[in-house]
């Protein structure tokens, strides 16, 4: 199994799947939620970030507070769904069961946690602060491996993120997770990089048919109209986890995230599957697609050269 890489930013190698030695992930050697960084060190994390490659933390702990350690156990979820969400804006937990203590730790808990992710975004990428919304914070406490879901659901299967109900319309997916579980780490693929896993499988997307957007809305399969963007992420997506032998033969590296230890990516674009692992925390901000500096590895960017036409995000 892969050690952790040594903290050394030396020849980092560049993200090409060409060689057969993928090589994602990035050390960082940070410590706290609000680190103090150089411009230049800031330039590099944003240029790696946004070629898609995984900003690994390996001493970034989130702490618990006293008691707070009892949420490791899966019993607090609601048993409909797998995670405990926190929606930002909200001031109490979704899918948990317990009592009024019970969930309203649990709310300080994730709380914490989304104003620790917020805090450590806005430290490294201070250009993205204006482009950037707080979205979800979850607490995924239930083991990966084994659960029963059908393959569309299944992230052990490499994929990028997309929503089918929640059309993005450009909006970036940055994700920083944590994995909260004092023992077991949380075992991942990374695969190939966007570029190179749409020139497999963009040919075999569609676009939408005149009128499909609009009644999707109409019949509340999505929440507003989704753009042709989005619909062919959500193939792309699909057509990925649908794929055994793309799953079995992609270049790709398994990674080990060790307890207490945090990582970056966004996962829009990092092809990503979770394979096993206990307890992990993930806060998601959406950043407006103006926000990228990088015009060459973003999805919107590989999307619009290979269908030769701007992506059109409403
Ligand atoms: C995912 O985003 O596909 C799952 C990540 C995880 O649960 O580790
Ligand atoms: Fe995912």
């Amino acid at each position: 199994m892969p050690e952790a890489p040594a903290l050394s930013r030396a020849a980092a190698p560049s993200i090409s799947a060409a060689t057969g030695n993928l090589d994602l992930i990035r050390p960082q050697p940070y410590t706290t939620w609000a680190p103090q960084v150089t411009a230049e060190e800031r330039a590099t994390l944003r240029r790696e970030l946004e070629q898609g490659a995984v900003l690994y933390f390996p001493s970034l702990k989130f702490h618990f507070e006293p008691g707070e350690e009892r949420f490791l156990d899966a019993r607090y979820s609601d048993g409909k769904s797998k995670n405990i969400n926190l929606r930002a804006g909200d001031t109490a937990v979704r899918g948990a069961q317990g009592t009024q203590q019970d969930l309203s730790d649990l709310y300080k808990l994730i709380r914490r946690y989304a104003d620790s992710s917020e805090s450590l975004i806005r430290t490294l990428f201070p250009e993205y602060i204006p482009h950037m919304t707080r979205a979800g914070t979850s607490l995924r406490p239930s083991e990966i491996a084994g659960r029963p879901v059908s393959w569309r659901k299944d992230d052990t299967r490499l994929h990028v993120d997309s929503f089918p109900s929640n059309p993005m319309l450009g909006k970036r997916l940055l994700r920083v997770f944590h994995n909260i579980d004092p023992a077991s780490p949380r075992v991942w693929r990374v695969g190939e990089p966007f570029g190179d896993f749409a020139q497999k499988f963009v040919p075999k997307t569609h676009g939408m048919w005149p009128g499909q957007a609009a009644l999707m809305k109409l019949l509340h399969i999505t929440k507003r109209k989704r753009s042709e963007y989005d619909h062919r992420m959500l193939q792309l997506h699909d057509l990925a986890k649908a794929d055994l032998d793309y799953q079995r033969d992609v270049p790709q590296q398994e990674f080990h995230f060790p307890p207490g230890s945090t990582w970056i990516v966004f996962s829009d674009q990092l092809l990503h599957a979770a394979m096993r692992g206990r307890a992990m925390m993930e806060q998601t901000i959406y950043l407006e697609p103006q926000a990228i500096s990088d015009h060459t590895h973003s999805p919107e960017a590989v999307l619009a050269r290979m269908l030769g036409r701007p992506m059109l995000l409403s």
